[in-house]
């Protein structure tokens, strides 16, 4: 499967990109790049180096929306990823730059060159999809799928008690977006919060895997405290993994079509609400998953890495 990922990163996002680098039914077309978890410069250096550690330095990156469509920009969730998005990792200077395109060019011009072929994970706010679904009135037509990590329709929010957070980082984009009908498929927090690794996961993934894996527990300790703290949990959801495998693995979830739109004001800015009288072409929702599968999937993979 092509597959072109837009990210956050962003802790849970590095272990979707290097799941995606693992996965033998994965060929990573690019990374594309937007605020959210950080912001989009830190985004970029991040994804650069994830593909970097990975051996993937032909993966281009692309930079994308410094700001949401409409809302004044957000401060990144430093508390949840860390100040440079990976956890208490330091930052690094990566060897690569991003490409001269921006995001939104570089879905249009791939979605076009893979014309029905090409599935696009975003796993952070949807700035960069509304983009190119606005640029390229052929964008929705070119692309096999788009494979959303975001939303909630039964589970609440995580970053406000409505709004799950790409969502609610970017609720215009996510109400265009979600109007691209049902090659749109939501891996929410229905799904999410149900797929959840511990440290001794953690611990037993960079046992196996002492360069990537070792990174990912390093990360994770920072992401889980977050948890602790948050949610008494002690480990962390897989969201963006879970989007990564929704794209190559659908079986593993259960959906159902439902229209939807996003509150864009108010007291549940950036919830996603079922809207059957709206007109609007259904989307695919993901609400129940085969959370053991996904999560041994994961593991599994993940532990092939160097
Ligand atoms: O709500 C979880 C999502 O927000 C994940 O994609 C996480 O990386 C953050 O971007
Ligand atoms: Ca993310």
């Amino acid at each position: 499967m092509k597959l072109i990922i837009d990210t956050d990163p962003g802790v849970d996002d590095a272990m979707a990109i290097f799941y995606a680098a693992a996965a033998p039914d994965i060929e990573l077309i690019g990374l594309t790049t937007i605020f959210g978890n950080v912001t989009t410069e830190m985004a970029t250096r991040n994804a650069l180096r994830l593909v970097e550690a990975a051996g993937l330095e032909d993966v281009p990156v692309a930079q994308g929306a410094q700001k949401p469509l409409v809302l004044p920009p957000f401060p990144p969730s430093a508390d949840v990823h860390g100040a440079e998005g990976f956890g208490d990792i330091p930052a690094a200077t990566p060897k690569g730059q991003p490409l001269d395109e921006d995001a939104a060019d570089f879905l249009i011009r791939m979605a076009h060159a893979h014309k029905g072929e090409l599935v696009v994970c975003p796993i952070g706010p949807l700035t960069n999809i509304a983009e190119a679904l606005q640029r390229d009135p052929k964008f929705a037509d070119n692309v096999k799928a788009i494979v959303i990590m975001g939303g909630s329709l039964e589970e609440g929010g995580n970053i406000t008690p409505f709004a799950e957070a790409n969502i609610y980082h970017d609720p215009h984009a996510a109400d265009i977006v979600l109007q691209a009908g049902e090659k749109v498929t939501l891996v929410g927090l229905d799904v999410t919060h149900r797929i959840l690794c511990t440290p001794t996961d953690f611990d037993a993934m960079a046992a196996q895997s002492p360069e990537l894996g070792g990174m990912l527990r390093d990360m994770s300790h920072f992401y889980i405290a977050f948890y602790k703290r948050m949610r008494d949990f002690a480990g962390c959801s897989l969201h963006d993994p879970a989007a990564v495998i929704a794209c190559t693995d659908p079986q593993h979830f259960v959906r159902q079509k439902v229209a939807l739109r996003v509150s864009c004001d108010g007291e549940d800015i950036g919830a996603t609400l079922p809207d059957p009288d709206s007109g609007r072409a259904p989307v695919q929702v993901c609400m129940k998953v085969d959370s053991a599968t996904v999560k041994a999937q994961f593991l599994k993979r993940l532990a092939l890495l160097p």
